[in-house]
């Protein structure tokens, strides 16, 4: 890894064994991006890329004759100069201009990564990272723009962000600042997005891309099960195992724009960041602004490839604490075995059949709290409810703890009931318009996270329970999109900054808590995956997945769900059947075989399930308490799309490649066709390996494959419909 900075030539060359990235100073002061791909030798001048031809066009001024910024790959391009294609940052001065020209200044190449404040951040060690950051300046906005760039040694990534600051004496408004444009020189690209609603998040799509633009957004306030702030921008040719293609992540979890747009010259432009939409940023004298932070990474060799760049990057540079790199508690949670009806009896209940079954940590979800005993009231009001919880959390926590299993509990911190003590309080913290009717979801409000006196209370009522008791784990949750956002605590010049002060408010909880609490271990929720995002991983290293829990459905999400996030991320549970969402039957050998591939659970009561079924639930636990670190920290591999196929199949391996363990399922019944085989991947062609008893070669495995029909001896076949199989294979 290195930054080089020609002197003679002013460019950047940011490269690692896999990438490089290039950046020029163009004739007119603004950077230019000059190239973004496989590594290629460093060199005293890329100016040639420029493209300077005399065509009729708008050009800079009459010395640059010949150069149009349109005509040109731009590193942070402005609107109201040269370029005509969408902007990655407006300004709006105070006589009303939004016409800005930031040029180079100066620069600093150091070791190592800053942190963003305020805002989650990949982070990194002097020997893991450089970072270059390029001072730019606009002298008549009395303006500087910092652009900064970090290289990951061991990853094909960037990290990028932006850094606003007003230097003048009145105040401008930043209209736009999104955390990233990428130019690239052509257009035969496709972006994947990943889509869905409740219940069915992030289903993959792809687009073909062309003239104009091809995007996705949120509005919800969340980033939302609707489109991931993750997309793949890659060549038509490019699939799981090979081609070349550019991920995009953005590490935030509110309002975002993500898009290609294609110009009718032939470039294409992607830009990602905090969507501009409804958003203003005011910047007095002094202040400064920083965007979140987008994680560029690159392959040429595939979409898992790019998967486990992000896996491991996520991993080892984005979680933090004591629960980075660490295997994850198997846990019950009681939600849909009771939902809001419980008493303190029937939850030990639960829990001890779970602590017999092997289960690690216990997770009381929602109804503990104030008045809630359906999901018209209560929130807002965290203190334990004495009916359900005579000794508190803390006296259920130590009851649950003798059975020897952690304890842990959920909690939906941003929302209030109009029916609640909170509420009947502070009417004016939440977000509403006045003299407006409010909108409810799910018979809630949001809380005004924009004020710190709400962040504040919340926290202090929180802290309240949490110091006093033995407390493991917080399901953080999050039920509802943001309305009529507006703040009682802003003026009305500044009500353009609330959804993302919002945003940081939510972000200055989980650090007060984490803060506090640093062995608690965190899974955010969001309505299942409304905020399954790299931002949220920043706080809380896993995240319920989906509140589908039905395990063909689940095929489909995780399968999803893998291309931007580590499996270890992925909360996944077996739950009861006939399922809660689907009305499905699956039976719990398929259930646990989706489950594992992710942190593993039970989201049940397992007094309700059979004997016969109560010793499987025993092996189960058994075997994700042998295999989870592989599973959730092994190179994960899709192998057979749910999207495309009747079957399919995803693998992990581990890093010395002489283990590894494969999941095959059977969405549909296919009668009467031959079972075929599965080709493996990612394992090393010259070991001789071991599966179900018989000796085969790495490259016999990835070659030719498994002969799905060996499998029918243990009772799995092709025809019939959920069918499924998990199996080791290991070094001999
Ligand atoms: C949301 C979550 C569920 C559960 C309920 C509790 O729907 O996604 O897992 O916690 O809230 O009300």
């Amino acid at each position: 890894m290195n930054i080089i900075w020609n002197k003679t030539s002013g460019h950047f060359h940011l490269y690692n064994d896999r990438i490089s990235y290039i950046i020029g100073v163009a004739i007119n002061g603004e950077l230019t991006n000059l190239y973004y791909g496989k590594k290629i030798h460093e060199k005293d001048d890329f100016s040639y890329i420029t493209f300077r031809m005399g065509m009729p066009n708008i050009v800079v001024d009459a010395d640059t004759e010949s150069y149009s910024m349109e005509l040109n790959c731009q590193e942070y391009p402005s609107f109201g100069t040269t370029d005509f294609g969408t902007p990655a940052y407006e300004i709006e001065t105070e006589n009303g201009s939004r016409v800005s020209s930031f040029v180079y200044k100066s620069h600093t190449i150091s070791k190592g990564k800053k942190g963003i404040k305020g805002l989650p951040a990949t982070y990194a060690d002097a020997g893991e990272a450089m970072t270059l950051e390029i001072l730019l300046e606009d002298e008549a906005a009395s303006m500087t723009l910092t652009l900064s760039y970090t290289i990951f040694d061991k990853y094909p990534v960037i990290a990028r962000h932006a850094e606003f600051a007003y230097t003048g004496s009145s105040k401008v408004r930043i209209t736009r600042a999104l955390s990233c444009c990428l130019d690239l020189p052509d257009q035969d690209y496709e972006m994947m997005q990943f889509d869905g609603a409740w219940a069915r998040e992030r289903i993959p799509m792809v687009r073909k891309l062309g003239n104009g633009m091809t995007s996705i957004s949120s509005m919800r306030g969340v980033s939302s099960a609707n489109h991931n702030p993750f997309i793949i921008i890659k060549r038509p040719n490019t699939d799981d195992f090979n081609g070349q293609a550019y991920g995009f992540s953005l590490v935030y979890s509110g309002n975002f724009l993500a898009g290609a747009e294609g110009s009718t010259h032939g470039r294409l432009r992607i830009l990602m960041g905090i969507n501009p939409e409804r958003f203003t940023w005011m910047l007095k004298e002094g202040e400064t602004f920083e965007t979140p932070e987008v994680v560029m990474a690159m392959t040429d060799r595939g979409l898992n490839d790019l998967s486990q760049t992000y896996h491991r990057l996520f991993n080892n540079n984005l979680v933090r604490g004591k629960w980075k790199n660490e295997p994850r508690p198997i846990l019950n949670n009681n939600w849909e075995a009771t939902f809001m009806d419980f008493t303190e009896e029937k939850i030990l209940k639960i829990a001890r059949k779970a602590g017999d079954a092997g289960v690690e940590l216990f997770v009381l979800d929602d109804g503990w709290f104030g008045e809630r005993n359906d999901d018209f009231a209560g929130l807002g009001d965290w203190v334990e409810n004495p009916k359900k919880l005579p000794q508190g959390i803390a006296g259920l926590a130590r009851k649950i703890n003798a059975m020897g299993l952690k304890f842990g509990f959920w909690i939906e911190p941003e929302m209030v009931n109009p029916d609640s003590n909170l509420y009947r309080r502070h009417p004016d913290w939440v977000l509403s318009v006045p003299g407006r009717k409010s909108s409810l979801g799910r018979h809630q409000l949001v809380l005004d996270f924009s004020r710190e006196e709400v962040v504040d209370h919340i926290y202090g009522m929180l802290y309240k329970i949490l110091k006093d008791a033995p407390v493991s784990y917080i399901k953080w949750d999050m039920n509802r999109s943001l309305t009529e956002v507006f703040s009682a605590g802003a003026d009305s010049c500044e009500q353009g900054m609330i959804y993302h002060k919002y945003v940081l408010g939510v972000y200055s909880l989980y650090s007060r808590l984490i803060e506090a609490f640093p062995d608690i271990l965190f899974e955010s929720c969001s309505s299942g995956g409304n905020r399954f995002d790299a931002g949220m991983l920043y706080y809380a290293p896993q995240a319920w997945c989906s509140d589908n829990t039905d395990a063909i459905d689940r095929l489909r999400i995780q399968y999803g769900t893998s291309y931007g996030y580590p499996i270890v991320s992925i909360g996944s549970h077996v739950s009861a059947i006939p399922n809660q969402q689907t009305g499905r039957s699956v039976s719990i050998g398929t259930r646990a075989n989706v489950a594992y591939f992710g942190t593993f659970g039970y989201e049940l009561d397992l007094n309700e399930i059979s004997d016969e079924e109560f010793e499987e639930v025993k092996g189960q636990i058994e075997f994700m308490k042998k295999y989870r670190e592989l599973i959730q920290y092994g190179d994960f591999y899709r192998l057979r799309s749910p999207f495309e196929a009747d079957q399919t199949a995803w693998m992990v391996v581990s890093q010395d490649k002489r283990k590894a363990i494969v999941g095959f399922y059977c969405l549909r019944s296919n009668v009467n066709t031959l079972p075929g085989f599965l080709r493996l991947a990612g394992l090393d062609k010259d070991i001789l390996y071991r599966m179900e008893g018989r000796d085969y070669y790495g490259d016999e495995l990835m070659n030719m494959g498994i002969t799905l029909s060996e499998f029918y001896k243990k009772g799995f076949t092709i025809s019939e419909d959920y069918a499924s199989f998990v199996t080791v294979i290991e070094a001999v």
